[in-house]
């Protein structure tokens, strides 16, 4: 599956949802989680993401290897987003 990590932080610009075949894209207060039961890996998120923070869960950088249990945990556990919306201040 793919996960979304630390990038996304504060951010949350949300073009990811637009294309998600799957809808599998959650909205937590700071960041978005991807529900790694759903994600099919087609890669659409992936260049959509201003400030890439979405990677397949095999390619995340080491110190952002904890965002895979994070997307695991969270996702079930929140909204369903598949809309754009504005981007969190500040960014
Ligand atoms: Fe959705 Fe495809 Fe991104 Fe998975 S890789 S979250 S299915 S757009
Ligand atoms: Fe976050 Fe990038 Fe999507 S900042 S909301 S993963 S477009």
């Amino acid at each position: 599956a793919h996960v979304v990590a630390e990038p996304c932080f504060n951010c949350k610009y949300t073009d990811c949802v637009v294309v998600c075949p799957v809808e599998c894209f959650y909205e937590g207060e700071a960041i978005l989680y991807i529900h790694p039961d759903e994600c099919i890996d087609c890669e659409a998120c992936v260049p959509e993401c201003p400030v890439a923070a979405i990677f397949h869960e095999d390619n995340l950088p080491e110190e952002w290897k904890p965002f895979k249990e994070l997307n695991a945990e969270m996702a079930p556990q929140c909204p369903v987003i598949t809309e754009k919306k504005e981007p969190m201040a500040g960014n």
